[in-house]
């Protein structure tokens, strides 16, 4: 008998309701690939664009979900190095992994300690990576230097004040008043964007302005703010669109505008834009990194909230009402962790 499984679908685009989860037989895995019997999948303010945007891609139907963990269950021809009941993460392209079991590309297939809870390895597979190649690729940060976080209680802004402690970095990190408990505690300065003026405050606290700013708001004046933080020979990384939330996927061309003109500003400053974390293998290359520093003890995940796999829409409506701090993580009838 074909065995079967469940995966959540967007059905077309929309709200949180066109979230469906629907029973199909179970995917085989082609030449190179290896299936995953999925324990956790991310769930990231990009799977909300891609829902309700028709200027993106995919179509639909699909499953969102760019993030996953979960044990080798089955293997395709020509498969090396990748055992059944193995735990791995990987980071997907295509259809997605709210699902119980998900086809991936051998290659992207990263082994992952058993002893390692997979919610949180899960939040090391794009929002660390991401952290961390901004960090380390695009701005170049030196030890000791000074930052500015936009979001800094976010996935991804968590992420970074977490391997920005860890290189003695000076932290500033701007964030709702509610969060700068939590900010502080990774060690940054909090800065609340919604009453204060970043900027002077960045500027003060800094005595000139910082080495690096972080910026995934996106937006002419975001950016601007941003980049005006920074002192001479600073670097600006540009790497999402949040304020989409306000004004729609229309500040994709208006942040990649804003971005050439700072880029050549003559000013001795840099701007940089990453689009995927994932460009020239860099999952492969420092996932395994990540997952020692995470078995040390040295990073600690913010899980918003570990939801089940079939409760996907909720998950969303969490993130479309905001007021959150880190991930949210879906979790399979096979997760065994907290
Ligand atoms: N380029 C890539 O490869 C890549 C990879 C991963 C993610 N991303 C992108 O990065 C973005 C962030 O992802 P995430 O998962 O970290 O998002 P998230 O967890 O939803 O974080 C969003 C944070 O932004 C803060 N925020 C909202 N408006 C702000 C403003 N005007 N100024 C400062 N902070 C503000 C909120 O802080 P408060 O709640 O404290 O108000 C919230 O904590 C998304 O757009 C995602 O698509 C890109």
């Amino acid at each position: 008998m074909n065995r079967r499984h469940h995966r959540i679908v967007a059905t077309r685009i929309g709200g949180h309701e066109v979230l469906t989860w629907r029973e199909e037989p179970l995917p085989v895995p082609e030449d190179r690939e290896v299936r995953l019997h999925v324990l956790a999948a991310g769930v990231s303010a990009y799977d909300i664009m891609i829902r309700s945007s028709k200027l993106l891609p995919p179509k639909p139907p699909f499953t969102p979900g760019v993030d996953v963990v979960g044990t080798v269950d089955a293997l395709g021809e020509h498969v090396n190095g990748l055992e059944s009941g193995q735990p791995v993460a990987a980071l997907l392209g295509g259809d997605g992994g709210y699902a119980e079991y998900v086809c991936v590309p051998a290659k992207s297939a990263v082994p992952v300690p058993r002893q390692l809870d997979p919610a949180e390895v899960v939040c090391l597979v794009a929002n660390y990576l991401t952290a961390h190649r901004v960090l380390h690729a695009d701005a170049k940060i030196q030890r000791g230097e000074k930052i500015l976080v936009q979001g800094a209680a976010g996935g991804v802004g968590s992420a970074i004040l977490q391997l920005g402690k860890l290189e003695e970095l000076d932290m500033f990190g701007t964030a709702s008043p509610h969060h700068h408990e939590l900010v502080q505690s990774l060690g940054a300065t909090p800065i609340d964007y919604k009453t204060e003026d970043v900027l002077a405050r960045v500027c003060e606290l800094s005595g000139g302005g910082v080495n690096a700013a972080f910026d995934h708001i996106g937006g002419f004046r975001q950016l601007r703010q941003s980049y005006r933080a920074l002192c001479k020979g600073g670097r600006l990384v540009w790497y999402g669109v949040a304020a989409s939330k306000y004004h729609g996927t229309r500040i994709i061309p208006l942040s990649i505008m804003t971005m050439l003109l700072l880029k050549i500003l003559p000013d001795r400053k840099k701007a940089r834009a990453l689009f995927s974390a994932d460009s020239k293998g860099y999952a492969q290359q420092v996932l395994p990194e990540l997952l020692g520093l995470l078995a040390a003890g040295k990073l600690e995940p913010i899980i918003a909230e570990r939801i089940p796999l079939n409760e996907a829409r909720r998950a969303h409506e969490c993130i479309e009402r905001g007021g959150y701090a880190g991930k949210y993580v879906l979790v399979s009838d096979a997760y065994g962790g907290e």
